[in-house]
């Protein structure tokens, strides 16, 4: 598969909800009940980061529900690339982009979403054959301004914003014509997971997949 074809597959992913949560998940018990609670509130799209000892255990039982696209987060290269397809992740998420992650990506057919921080990322990832990239840290990095000024040079590069973004500023990424998709943590809060608070992160979820893509 090339690398255009695992692009347009990652692009059908973000386009499936506004929002993909990011989730740090501390205890693999939590993986299924979260998973079903997300997907119920119109989430189906679900990146579990690799930061935790529990994450492919997490992502092996989220791949499991109904409904859910699981994809693993936070992978630094071809290692976790495997890692992740072996626990059954259906695509991956990274800050940036090597080289090495890449031709991981591509080998493994996993569809990936790269980080950029600047136009000259941006355009590597054109290079390779990657339409769809994160900007991360999204908020960090600037705001919605630097994709509005980025969509007249580079008009078929989409992207996903994370980092920073929650309820009260998803709709001003979700306004521009080149975001797809937002990416956040806001909507499975820490003391919402350890709680059990399944119900509450339905409705979080809920009020998150009715954010319009204008
Ligand atoms: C992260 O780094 O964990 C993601 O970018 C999510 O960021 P957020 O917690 O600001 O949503």
């Amino acid at each position: 598969m090339t690398a255009h074809d695992l692009s347009e597959r990652m692009a059908a992913i973000c386009a499936r909800a506004p929002v993909i949560p990011v989730l740090v998940i501390e205890d693999a018990r939590d993986a299924a009940p979260l998973a079903r609670a997300l997907v119920a509130g119109g989430l189906p799209v679900i990146e579990v980061t690799l930061r935790t000892p529990a994450a492919l255990q997490a992502i092996r039982a989220m791949a499991g529900v109904e409904g859910a696209v699981v994809g693993a987060g936070t992978l630094l290269g071809g290692a976790d690339v495997a890692a992740a397809q072996a626990a059954g992740a259906m695509f991956g998420v990274s800050p940036g982009a090597t080289d090495g992650l890449l031709d991981a990506g591509i080998a493994a057919g996993m569809p990936l979403l790269c980080g950029t921080a600047t136009p000259s990322e941006a355009m590597r990832l054109l290079e390779r054959g990657f339409g769809v990239a994160k900007f991360f840290p999204a908020v960090a990095n600037g705001g919605p301004g630097v994709l509005k000024a980025w969509a007249g040079p580079l008009p078929q590069m989409r992207f996903c914003p994370t980092g920073g973004i929650g309820a009260a500023n998803a709709g001003d990424w979700l306004a521009l014509p080149n975001v797809m998709c937002v990416g956040g943590s806001w909507v499975a809060p820490r003391q919402a997971v350890a709680a059990g608070d399944w119900d509450g992160i339905t409705r979080l979820a809920r009020e998150a997949a009715a954010l319009r893509r204008d």
